[in-house]
């Protein structure tokens, strides 16, 4: 699907920070196949040595076991690098509500730590992992790039900040950045365990154990769900676009649909009693609103498409079809 940035990224180098998570392992696995030199710098906080395990045997693959908090580490990990997709960070609005200050440490000067270290090695762009999350108390929808408003959490305030220093490092040392404001992704290799697990993967693992999942509030909120292969395609087009002008931006990475969470936790269920019929019997229950969840969020996908010629590949549909596959017969 992604033959088409073969001939671009052909033995180029290629540092994902966070490469053992569940995004910067997927963008491994692309990237290698398309013939890249991929470097993982990851401290396996959340991330899992059996995510890369894979790629150990490929002569492309590096693994610099490290953290983004330590600036020689991540100058030792820029050294020669073309490009840098930076992931790595501590995920999770809940988290960051239980420790901001760990959460800005790794997210914010983890995050100056690396715009340094691109800086000096001169790297020809620096493509990070931003969050819709900077939208925060706007209720203006469908989400547009210019139009953001204040932050909910210590997550969306780090957040906010990657892009204020990314924009700064451009306009004061002429580093290329673009920011990918990414909508709730979802996919295979997304994490089902630990206390700060994203809805898709717990659902999937308590429905597969027929254990009732539990919807925070009504399950009238929406989301628009974002398949990883979308995120893929979005982080390959922004270090192939000879679009000079769709450089030192941020932009929505998403589908462009919204889906509430009963339809989404429906879809789940429907997509997995294909494997096992028992899991149509398995109920569906409530809890009250989580602190700091925004009711909807929806983007709009027009400036990616427009500045980056983004197409989204995968509807919810679709990619709940594939991640519940992979989750299956993992
Ligand atoms: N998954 C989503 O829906 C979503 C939405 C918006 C933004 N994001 C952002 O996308 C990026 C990737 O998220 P993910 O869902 O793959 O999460 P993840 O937790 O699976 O991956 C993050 C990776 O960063 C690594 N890491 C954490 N702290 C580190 C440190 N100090 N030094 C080195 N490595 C460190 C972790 O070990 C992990 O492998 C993050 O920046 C996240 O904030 C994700």
């Amino acid at each position: 699907m992604f033959e088409r940035f073969k001939e671009k990224l052909k033995n180029k180098k290629i540092l994902v920070t966070g490469g053992a998570g569940f995004i910067g392992s997927n963008l491994c696995e692309v990237l290698l196949g398309l013939g890249a030199k991929v470097t993982c710098l990851d401290n396996f906080a959340t991330g899992h040595r059996h995510n890369i395990e894979p790629f150990f045997s490929n002569a492309d693959f590096t693994l610099i076991e490290g953290d983004i908090r330590d600036l020689a580490t991540c100058h030792a990990a820029c050294a020669s690098q073309d490009f840098v997709l930076h992931e790595a960070a501590l995920g999770s609005v809940p988290r960051s509500i239980n420790d901001p200050i760990a959460t800005n440490d790794v997210n914010v000067g983890g995050f100056l730590n690396m715009l340094v270290a691109a800086r000096d090695a001169g790297v020809k762009r620096f493509v990070y992992a931003a969050s819709s999350s900077t939208y925060g108390d706007s209720e203006a929808l469908p989400k547009v790039e210019d139009v953001i408003g204040k932050p909910l959490s210590p997550y969306a305030i780090t957040k906010y900040v990657n892009e204020l220093y990314a924009e700064n490092f451009y306009k004061t040392y002429g580093l290329n950045t673009i920011g990918l404001r990414y909508f709730n992704v979802f996919g295979k290799r997304q994490d089902p365990n630990g206390a700060y697990a994203a809805v898709i993967p717990l659902f999937v693992k308590k429905f597969m154990n027929h254990e009732s999942p539990l919807i925070n509030g009504d399950g009238t909120y929406t989301r628009d769900f974002t398949y990883i292969d979308n995120v893929v395609q979005m982080n390959l087009l922004c270090i192939t676009t000879e679009n000079e002008s769709a450089l030192n931006q941020v932009y929505n990475t998403a589908v462009g649909d919204r889906t509430t969470l009963v339809e989404l936790t429906e879809l789940i269920k429907k997509h997995l009693t294909a494997y096992d019929a028992a899991i149509s019997q398995v109920e569906i229950v409530h809890g009250p609103n989580r602190r700091g969840d925004i009711p909807h969020s929806l983007a709009s996908v027009d400036k990616a498409r427009e500045m980056l010629g983004y197409e989204p590949t995968h509807s919810i549909d679709k990619g709940i079809e594939e991640a519940g596959g992979w989750y299956w017969y993992k």
